[in-house]
């Protein structure tokens, strides 16, 4: 027979003696804990001033001899209360009941690695959506901001207008233009850090090299270099871990031979050197994605001679959603600032300025007539932007559709690589030499600099290692011959995940901006905080209800897989280009975007679908409920002062599509 603090768990029969020894120690009793609406002098504390023999009437599925729960004490001879007892042939039962109120929650400890808008997002909602949570967010840098802060090149902004590319809830209405600059943007979250209280959650330089489960403990232990003391280890445990480390951090610098061996200034774009002054100097400007293409309009007005190596075609939009660019900044007036102060009248402009961004989806699909008009109209423009070397434009259009690979509307570029200090070179690479590039076709041509605009690790691979019953998350994703992966069962080679928001077998993991994790329309900042409200639903969900661990089924992951698999080639994102959303490589899986729109994704994070993740219980049952159901109680009920009834409003006030849904509000 089970047992909580030495008395038996299953009253058979028994007069309960000696209560006033046992460690109860329960809430006065009031009218309105009063059970069974029997007269409020039969209802008894298990204090030292009750009668020595007293039979206890608990509510159903009470443990006695726990504190808490209030019980009925009734005079043993009470000739009313026959039969106040257990019933001799009542069910018995094995489970121990914790003594806890179903609202009391356990304080999980939370960290989410990486403080870009995805960890500052974080670091906003999850506290307020997730009680008692013990948050701690892991950053290599020294301040928060993430790609805004690091990115400082030359003409670094971004290219959907930022009253697009912000929060929903805090927007700021006085951008200075219409696609700011980099460090306006970096302002704007680093403002919004300070205005929830974000920093005090984070810490800073502490670069992330390993994080590892330990089943027993149920806990992540995450290790790394503490880049504030001489890059001393330092460690963290945690028992969820977010990524939120972006798909663009991790960039590298091309692997050609005689990299080291370059004499001039070499620098990969997004580790631009602010003291490096390209004024008349000849620059080497390798990659023509959204970067390369940003720096080269830049870099032209000022530079002696451009060298732009553009290996592979690529689209020219005019602009994401209509709405024109030119290469000098868009200011707003101040008129148009002051009118955007008054709330409605923001709101409207926002609105529909936003609307734009969530209906260009039509477009994403293979022989539809948007993407066919779309590819009309970037030639039109292309033809025009050029016409100072018209014979440019047969080597400028790409041979797969427009959207294959993420838009660039590049104000300022093509006009640029027709400029007469600018040669556009399509050949390989061969080598760097010390002084300057050499092509496969053996022209050799030097530069005093060289900026590699080549990207990041786009394969979504962790820049740290994630070790899980006795696997690696990296060696599980990391792209293999097709004979490897055919020998391996455990290795997918290529970031496989449930809805991109985590993975078969590595439990307590979430993933923030991940793989699939926005789709191709709608705006980043919007779905990462859609993710993240899923995540405070699990993490709730998690801390409320007894659960140790959570992970996604695999045969749900592989149903999304499939599912993925079927969509994508309705899409020219499955053409011939190399793309972030392929990992850089033709004819791999998708998986840098969402399989459907952003209304779509949006819907399907609305509200996890349980049935898809299993559970492990902290309660040494099993049992489901056990932990999660304790002592039968709410602590709100036992409190004397709090809103019982918060059910009840005025008339008119009740919203019935939300009636009873608030999950912070219960009785
Ligand atoms: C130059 C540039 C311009 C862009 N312009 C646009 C645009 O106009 N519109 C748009 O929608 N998107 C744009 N993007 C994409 C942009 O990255 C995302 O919109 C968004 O900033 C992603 O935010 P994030 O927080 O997920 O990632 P990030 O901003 O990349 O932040 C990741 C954070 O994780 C930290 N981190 C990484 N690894 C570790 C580790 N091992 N340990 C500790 N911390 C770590 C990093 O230091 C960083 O602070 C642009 C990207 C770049 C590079
Ligand atoms: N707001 C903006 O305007 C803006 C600005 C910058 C970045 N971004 C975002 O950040 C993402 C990344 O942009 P990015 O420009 O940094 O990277 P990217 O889009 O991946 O482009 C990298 C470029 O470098 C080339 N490249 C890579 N390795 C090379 C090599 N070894 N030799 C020669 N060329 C090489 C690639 O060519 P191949 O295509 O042939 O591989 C490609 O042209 C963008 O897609 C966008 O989402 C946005």
């Amino acid at each position: 027979m089970a047992a909580v603090d030495g008395i038996p768990a299953q009253i058979e029969n028994a007069k309960l003696t000696n209560l006033t020894n046992s460690t109860n120690s329960v809430g006065k009793h009031d009218k309105q804990n009063n059970l069974n609406g029997l007269d409020d002098d039969a209802v008894g504390t298990l204090d030292s001033s009750e009668p020595e023999e007293v039979v206890a009437i608990l509510p159903n599925g009470i443990t006695p001899g726990q504190k808490g729960p209030e019980v009925l004490i009734l005079p043993a001879d009470d000739p009313a209360t026959p039969g106040n007892t257990v019933h001799p042939s009542y069910p018995a039962s094995n489970l121990e009941l914790p003594d806890h109120h179903i609202d009391e929650v356990r304080s999980l400890r939370v960290a989410v690695i990486g403080a870009g808008l995805s960890g500052i997002l974080a670091g906003i909602l999850l506290p307020a959506k997730v009680p008692n949570i013990q948050l701690t967010i892991l950053e290599k840098n020294t301040d928060v901001s993430g790609t805004w802060l690091e990115n400082i090149y030359p003409g670094v902004r971004c290219d959907i207008p930022a009253h697009v590319y912000q929060s929903t809830f805090s927007p700021n209405t006085q951008w200075s233009q219409q696609f700011a600059e980099g460090h306006e943007i970096r302002d704007y979250w680093q403002a919004q850090a300070r205005k929830y209280d974000v920093y005090k959650y984070v810490k800073f330089a502490r670069k992330v090299k390993d994080i590892a489960w330990d089943d027993q403990n149920a806990e992540w232990t995450i290790t790394g270099t503490d880049l504030s003391k001489e890059e001393q280890p330092f460690e963290e445990k945690a028992d969820f871990v977010l990524t939120a480390i972006g798909r663009f951090n991790d960039w590298r610098l091309p692997n050609y031979p005689g990299v080291s061996e370059f004499q001039g200034h070499l620098r990969h774009a997004s580790n631009w050197d602010k003291n490096f002054d390209p004024t008349g100097k000849s620059v080497a400007i390798i990659g023509n994605g959204a970067s390369g293409i940003q720096l080269v309009p830049n870099l032209q007005r000022v530079a002696k001679h451009i060298d732009h190596y553009a290996r592979n075609k690529t689209w020219i939009a005019a602009s994401w959603a209509g709405d024109e660019r030119t290469f000098e900044p868009q200011w707003y007036s101040e008129e148009q600032k002051k009118a955007l102060l008054d709330p409605d009248e923001y709101l409207k402009f926002r609105k529909e300025l936003e609307a734009k961004y969530w209906r260009r989806f039509a477009s994403t699909f293979r022989g539809a007539p948007e993407n066919e008009a779309m590819r009309q109209r970037f030639i039109e423009i292309m033809t025009e932007r050029v016409s100072r070397k018209p014979e440019l434009i047969k080597t400028l259009v790409p041979d797969f559709n427009p959207n294959c690979r993420r838009l660039t509307p590049g104000p300022g570029y093509l006009e640029a690589i027709t400029a007469d200090n600018v040669s556009f070179i399509q050949d390989r690479i061969r080598r760097f030499t010390k002084t300057g590039i050499e092509t496969v076709t053996g022209e050799h041509r030097e530069v005093d600099a060289i900026i590699c605009a080549t990207g990041a690790a786009i394969d979504f691979i962790t820049p740290f290692s994630i070790r899980a019953h006795g696997k690696n998350l990296q060696d599980v994703w990391r792209p293999r011959p097709a004979e490897e992966l055919a020998k391996n069962p455990d290795y997918h080679g290529w970031p496989y995940t449930y809805l991109g928001l985590a993975v078969p077998n590595f439990p307590n993991l979430l993933l923030i901006h991940g793989p699939h994790g926005a789709g191709p329309s709608g705006t980043v900042p919007h779905s990462v905080e859609v993710q993240l409200t899923y995540f405070a639903k699990l993490l709730r969900k998690v801390s409320s209800q007894g659960i140790k661990t959570v992970s996604p089924s695999k045969k749900a992951a592989d149903d999304f897989v499939a599912y993925a698999d079927a969509f994508f080639p309705k899409t020219v994102l499955t053409d011939n280009c190399s793309s972030w959303a392929n990992g850089g490589s033709p004819g791999q899986r998708i998986h840098g975007i969402w399989p459907g729109s952003a209304g779509h994704v949006t819907l399907v994070r609305k509200e996890p679908r349980w049935e898809d993740w299993e559970y492990e219980y902290w309660h040494d049952s099993g049992n489901r409920f056990a932990g999660w159901f304790g002592n039968g109680w709410t602590k709100r009920e036992r409190e004397e002062d709090s809103d019982i009834v918060p059910y009840l409003r005025r008339e008119g006030e009740v919203d019935l599509k939300s009636l009873h849904e608030e999950w912070w509000s219960w009785p």
